[in-house]
């Protein structure tokens, strides 16, 4: 296992920054909203102790990088990704979560495009796959256009086994 140190990166829109607990209650906007949280691993957050909770578990992250996704034009901290080595296969997996009104622009491919070309250059990663539910299509273009190529039907649980998902897995070699 390696400790990961979240560094500060950005794209044309976005800061890419570590978060801090003193963000829990701009996360908590998006962490406490069903409608994003449906078909994250994570059960949507019930109060804003869970997310802060979540927060402080960031402080040492092993073989990950988590990024809290700061839109440029207003400073407005809008979503969080991450992208994880995991070691059972060798391969780099990433996600993503953006709040709500803020769907729709572009800002989950712009992001996660840039956490990929991180762990390119500074960790040699060069195997990913991702990973949505069937119906969360937004999702798999997200994943497409970051250059994803459908792999695979599986499935996937939240953390509290709520509910399982049929899911499409995604793989990208890169040279
Ligand atoms: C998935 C999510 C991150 C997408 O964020 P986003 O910034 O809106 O994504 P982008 O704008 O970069 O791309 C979304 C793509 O999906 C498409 N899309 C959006 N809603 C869609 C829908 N209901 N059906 C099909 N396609 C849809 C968009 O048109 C766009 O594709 P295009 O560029 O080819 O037009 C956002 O919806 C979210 O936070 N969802 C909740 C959390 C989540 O499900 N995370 C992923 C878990 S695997």
């Amino acid at each position: 296992m390696s400790i990961f140190i979240t560094p500060t990166i950005e794209t044309d829109r976005l800061i890419l920054r570590p978060l801090t607990i003193n963000d829990a209650d701009d996360v908590f906007e998006w962490t406490g909203d069903e409608r994003v949280a449906k078909y994250m691993v994570y059960p949507c957050h019930r109060n804003i102790e869970v997310t802060r909770e979540w927060l402080c578990s960031l402080d040492i992250l092993e073989n990950e990088y988590i990024w809290g996704f700061v839109r440029k034009s207003d400073g407005k901290l809008i979503g969080s990704g991450g992208i994880r080595f995991r070691t059972d296969e060798n391969v780099w997996s990433f996600g993503y979560n953006l709040r709500y009104d803020c769907w729709g622009h572009g800002f989950a491919t712009e992001a996660s495009k840039r956490m990929i070309e991180y762990a390119y250059s500074e960790n040699n990663a060069r195997e990913f796959v991702s990973e949505h539910a069937v119906e969360n299509t937004a999702s798999g273009r997200v994943i497409e256009k970051c250059g994803l190529v459908f792999d695979e039907y599986s499935e996937y649980s939240k953390f509290d086994n709520s509910y399982t998902f049929k899911s499409k897995k995604y793989r990208m070699i890169l040279k």
